[in-house]
């Protein structure tokens, strides 16, 4: 199964921007995190950062015929995009939405989400554990088909 990873402005800043929300992990971290959960359950990863909506549309574009899920953070662009809604639903691609933090209990702007339209599960609020979750429930829902 090969999954791929996006996330959207700024969550190349974490570790570094407001870590009474985010928390001290990095964004390297991160990634190693994720691809080490990868390995273990042998499943193919790639992980994509993007600040710019265009080249986060290119990418999911990109992903149509070659990656089995999505897990997508979309960062601010989730309360505003409806590129990335309409990119997502164009490819059909399973995706889950996650977010670091709690969004539905944070300012009113946080709680739209254009893109869980076209998602078959939200996390929010765990955390980057919440990164491995959407990749569970993933793999857990192609290997039950
Ligand atoms: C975020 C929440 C968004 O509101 C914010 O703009 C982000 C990160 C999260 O992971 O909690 O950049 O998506």
């Amino acid at each position: 199964m090969k999954i791929l990873v996006i996330n959207g402005p700024n969550l190349n800043m974490l570790g570094i921007r407001e870590p009474d929300i985010y928390g001290c992990e990095t964004y390297a971290s991160l990634i190693k995190k994720i691809e080490e959960h990868c390995k273990a359950k042998s499943l193919y990863v790639e992980c994509y950062q993007s600040n710019h909506e265009g080249s986060l549309v290119d990418k999911i574009q990109e992903a149509y015929g070659v990656f089995d899920g999505i897990v997508i953070n979309p960062g601010a662009y989730t309360h505003t995009s409806v590129a990335l809604l309409d990119a997502l639903k164009a490819v059909s691609i399973p995706t889950v939405e996650v977010h670091i933090s709690e969004v539905d209990k944070r300012e009113g702007f946080r709680q739209t989400s254009y893109v869980r339209a076209a998602c078959i599960a939200t996390i929010t609020g765990h955390g980057t554990d919440g990164y491995l979750e959407a990749i569970d429930l993933l793999a857990e829902r192609a290997g039950a088909k």
